[in-house]
């Protein structure tokens, strides 16, 4: 369904609400990782060049409600904004009684989740957002999966409930892959755990040409498959599911390979040594960590050959650089192909960034737990609130 879009509206003079989702990690009262301020800025730009009077709202981390407290407050965000923005961006710590920002000024409203109210949605606190402007956009689709009172009420009850830039870029890059993929398409869905993801897998399974599972999650279809995944993280009872998503992708003439080699170590370190095996080999005391070099040149080839990739999760433990070969040259592959790719997630994003390959990965979204639960196909509450209002027009 259709929604308004920021850039339609006339925003002179006007009192712009905007939801960003800026909650980024902090070291020492610093951000150490600027990615989705970077991600809003084009937003916050727009917003003022068109003569907007610019208030943000963001939530930081998950402070108790009611209580202010000086490590969750926005202040190192409003100041990587101002330099960002080459201007200052004023952070209002008491906002809800009315804010008053010049035409042409940027403020920052303090952390959203300081307010009574903000989680469950309360609807006094979403009407008194609501009150501080003429048009409220939502922008943060990194928080767009919460239906709380700054991402969802809010959007019930301002004159008008628009979709930003960043969110609108977020939904049709993510559609583009997902609704009508150009084919083949290949998933890539690594973690710890088929339990967390299983919806996931679920789905996918049924749209996709290939799904190719790593980490955990491959053990467990390693163990589905037949083989001896010796000490290895994986799960027993789902052994069933994973024999079922199996039957489910060839019944759909889709393949969810089985690694023929692995590298395994003997413990969880980074001092760990890495053994290779054939995947008949692991012993009972080895625990898989990565998939193989015949593997990942097999997998790597089925990236080069797809014309559309969704990446979710590395394939190994790749924080320890012996058991990193697998994820690097699956980014590498990911990278030279000419396929549409999308990948979200914070480890695929960490994966990313360490093997230099942002640049060439179609699309990179800001969203971790808003980003999988549009894989699983789940309605994001603040966009379905925003196809409402626009269909009350
Ligand atoms: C995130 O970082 O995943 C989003 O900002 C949402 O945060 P939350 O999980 O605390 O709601
Ligand atoms: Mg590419």
């Amino acid at each position: 369904m259709p929604v308004i879009k920021m850039t339609d509206l006339d925003l002179a003079g006007k009192r712009v609400l905007i939801r960003e989702d800026l909650n980024v990690p902090l070291k020492e009262g610093r951000v150490s990782d600027d990615t989705r301020i970077r991600a809003s800025r084009e937003t916050i730009e727009q917003a003022r060049a068109a003569g907007a009077r610019v208030m943000l709202m963001s939530h930081l981390g998950r402070p108790e409600e009611g209580v202010y407290e000086e490590k969750y407050s926005l202040a190192p965000v409003a100041d990587r904004l101002s330099e960002l923005l080459g201007q200052e961006v004023r952070l209002v710590k008491d906002w809800l009684e009315g804010v008053d920002p010049d035409d042409g000024e940027v403020v920052i409203l303090e952390n959203v989740r300081f307010n009574n109210g903000e989680k469950k949605n309360d609807d006094a606190l979403a009407k008194r957002m609501a009150a501080l402007c003429d048009v409220f956009v939502m922008d943060a689709f990194g928080t767009a999966h919460r239906a709380q009172a700054s991402t969802h009420g809010v959007a019930r009850y301002a004159p008008v409930a628009a979709a930003g830039p960043l969110l609108a870029r977020e939904l049709e890059a993510l559609g583009k892959a997902l609704d009508d993929p150009a084919r083949p398409m290949v998933a890539i869905v690594g973690g710890s755990k088929v339990s967390t993801k299983l919806t996931v897998l679920d789905r996918l399974s049924a749209r996709v040409d290939r799904m190719i599972v790593g980490g955990g999650i491959a053990n467990t279809f390693i163990a589905a498959a037949g083989y001896n995944v010796g000490k290895s993280l994986y799960e027993k009872d789902l052994v069933e599911e994973a024999r079922r998503l199996m039957e489910k992708a060839k019944s759909n003439n889709a393949e969810i390979p089985v690694p023929s080699d692995v590298i395994c170590g003997e413990e969880f370190s980074e001092s760990a040594e890495a053994h290779p095996r054939w995947i008949d080999e692991v012993t009972e005391d080895d625990m898989i960590f990565d998939i193989g070099p015949e593997t990942s040149e097999r997998f790597a080839e089925i990236l080069k050959e797809a014309k559309t990739i969704v990446w979710n999760g590395p394939v190994g433990v790749f924080e320890f650089d012996q058991f990193g070969e697998g994820t690097r040259k699956l980014a590498l592959a990911i990278a030279e192909s000419d396929a549409f790719s999308i990948a979200g997630g914070g480890d695929t994003l960490a994966a990313i960034a360490k093997y230099g390959v942002g640049d060439r990965i179609s699309y990179i979204s800001t969203g971790g737990g808003a980003f999988l639960e549009f894989l699983e196909g789940k309605t994001l509450p603040a966009v379905a609130v925003l196809e409402e209002r626009a269909a009350e027009r």
